[in-house]
Parts: C-alpha cells; structure tokens; sequence
C-alpha cells in the first residue's frame, strides 16, 4: 500500500485500439449462482478545492447537506445495495474522517479506511482498496456524488448478469465534461474521458461495479493527457480484453456536491426548496428558500435564501444573503451573495 497501486513508467500490455475499431470477442458472463457479498468503496480522498475556504477547515465529504454529512447519502445508499464492508479512500482529511465515521457502526456498516499517498486520479485511488476488495465484487461511489434514487437494482442487474463491470450512466444534455459511453444495447463499447465532441449523451455518472477482472488492468494502466490514471481507461481497456462491460441507465437526479452552486442546488434538493433552523440555532432574519442553518449557529440579517449557513457559525451582515456557504464568523457592512465564506476569507 505504501508504494501505491500503480506502476507509472511500466507500458501497456498488449495494444489499446479502441473497440470500435477492431473485432473482439466478449467473454461469456458467468452469472453468480449465489449472492456474493458486495463491498463498497468510497473515494473521499480529494482536497474540495472548488470549495475552499470551508474545506480548508472542514473535509469535503464531511460538510453538511440538510444537517448530514455528506458522506452519509452515500453510506445510505450502499446500504440499500445491501453492502455492509466499506473501505474509504482518504487523503489528508484523514484524521477528521476517522473522527467523523470512526469504524461505522453508527451508521450501521463496517467502515476501514485507507490513504491515497498523492492524488493522482480515480483509478489511483481504487488500487489503494486493493487488499480491502480482495476477491470479492464491489462498488465504486465517488463521495460526492448524491443520487435521489436507490441504486440497489444496478446491484442486482450486476449480481444477475455476471458482467465485469457495471457503470451507472445518465443521459445528459452536454456530456462533454464527464466520462462519456458508447452504447450498444446495454453493452459499453468505447468510453471516453472528457471528450471535445461526445459520441453520446450518456455520461458516467459515479457509481461503477466491478468483479475482480479491474485488478489485472489497474497496473497496466497509463496516464491520461490531464496527468491522471482515469477510470474510464482502466474499464475502456477491460472492454479492449472482451469483458461484458454494461451500463446500468440511471433516471433519478444526480448531483455533485463540488462547486458553490452544485452544492447549493443539492442542499436545496434535499430539504426540497424548503429551509431548515436547528432547533438551537439563533435566527434574526427573514428566512426565504433553500435555507439550512446548522446547530448553535447565530445568524444576523435583513434576508437569507438560498444559503448553507454551518453548525456553529456567527453571521452578522448588514443586509441579504443570498446563494452563499458561510462558516466560522463572518462580519460585513454589506449583503453576501455568491459567497463561500469562512470569517472574513472567501479564498
Ligand atoms: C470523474 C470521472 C468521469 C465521471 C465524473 C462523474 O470526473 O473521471 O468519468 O463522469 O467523475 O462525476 P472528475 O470529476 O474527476 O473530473
């Protein structure tokens, strides 16, 4: 674990031409004949830089959504797919995770965890729960990814149809800055990372189940023209090797929590354009839409809407908030809008 699961200066083995470009011949699906435990493995690792200030003080997957952490959407849904293992990936948030999710038993799963040494990309990251996995099938749920549907019937359509892999895919207006998948029936053909012109619309949508077959191309894997050893590679070339790739079609809404406004668009999901005041928390303002204010927080001004205000905070402004995350004490002579604050630091 230490040295890290890949093998940066090491070839590729065998040739990559993209499916769509030569005949292959897919393997035959081995159907599991009893319902083998499932894993989870939860990628937590990133430094949420999208949202820092606040994630210099307190680790992304850990930052509240309607008073939860945001890591216990994911922990929910695994759940439901009826995994009770989960390994979480964690970089230098480690010592706050730890205290945050502790062995997992109030949450009601089994929580380890492992260190990402230096971010290098999603399929880096998944090396690391190597020896976690060990034979065993699992789910790969990127941390900040919330889905407003359960994703236990992709589990059994995995279990059922004895592919290599399983990825969750939705159809998207503009694909481009995702994952994006080829398909053929429910079969995965070709994916390509980030594409300048997307083949299709259907991006990957951070959920991904994978039998053992993963651990044979991770070492072999290069990285991309970003610097990264993306996942999308390591299952492009289990395609490339004739896996049975499928794609599990998800409807629901999916967001990421990773930017100002997609972490306010979650938030205003989740409490359903509604708001929500800690029973202890001290509110003088007029409360407007898609407001969460957190435990023992204090808040000061004319109007709030659309605002995460965290657990603890002192907010005094003199006028409106609006569209804004606010922690630690936050003074101003001025309305906030589209901020993400803590103190007086907006960087
Ligand atoms: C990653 C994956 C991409 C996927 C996306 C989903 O992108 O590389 O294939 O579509 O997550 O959120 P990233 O967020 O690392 O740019």
């Amino acid at each position: 674990l230490e040295e890290g699961p890949s093998r940066p200066n090491e070839p590729i083995s065998g040739d990559r031409i993209r499916a769509s470009q030569r005949q292959f011949t897919v393997k035959k699906p081995i159907p599991m004949l009893c319902f083998a435990a499932m894993k989870g493995v939860i990628l937590a690792a990133g430094k949420g830089s999208r949202l820092y200030p606040i994630t210099h003080h307190i680790a992304k997957p850990l930052l509240p959504l309607a008073n939860r952490p945001t890591l216990h959407y994911a922990i929910d849904r695994l759940k439901e797919m009826g995994i009770s293992e989960v390994c979480v990936v964690v970089g230098e948030n480690e010592p706050q995770m730890r205290e945050a999710l502790n062995d997992g038993s109030a949450l009601g799963v089994a929580i380890s965890y492992v260190r990402q040494t230096d971010p290098h990309g999603l399929a880096h990251a998944v090396g690391f729960a190597k020896d976690f996995v060990g034979e065993d099938s699992f789910c790969l749920y990127l941390g900040d990814a919330i889905y407003s549907e359960s994703l236990a019937p992709f589990a059994e359509k995995f279990k059922s149809s004895g592919c290599a892999n399983l990825n969750l895919v939705k159809w998207v207006e503009d694909p481009s800055r995702f994952g994006v998948a080829n398909l053929e029936g429910e079969r995965i053909v070709k994916l390509v990372e980030k594409p300048k012109e997307p083949e299709s619309n259907y991006a990957m949508a951070g959920m991904y189940i994978f039998g053992p077959q993963i651990w044979s191309v991770l070492p072999t894997l290069q990285p991309s023209a970003r610097g990264e050893y993306e996942i999308t590679d390591a299952i492009q070339m289990m395609i490339d090797q004739g896996e049975q790739v499928v794609a599990g079609v998800y409807k629901g809404e999916w967001f990421d929590t990773g930017t100002l406004n997609s972490f306010l668009d979650t938030s205003g999901h989740l409490i359903d354009g509604k708001s929500i005041v800690a029973d202890n928390a001290h509110v003088t303002a007029a409360v407007g839409h898609s407001v969460v204010i957190g435990d023992g927080a204090h808040v000061s001004c004319d109007s709030i809407e659309d605002s995460v205000v965290l657990p603890g905070a002192h907010v005094s402004v003199r006028g409106h908030v609006r569209h804004s995350i606010l922690a630690g004490r936050v003074e101003s002579s001025e309305s906030i809008e589209d901020q993400i604050r803590w103190n007086d630091s907006t960087q």
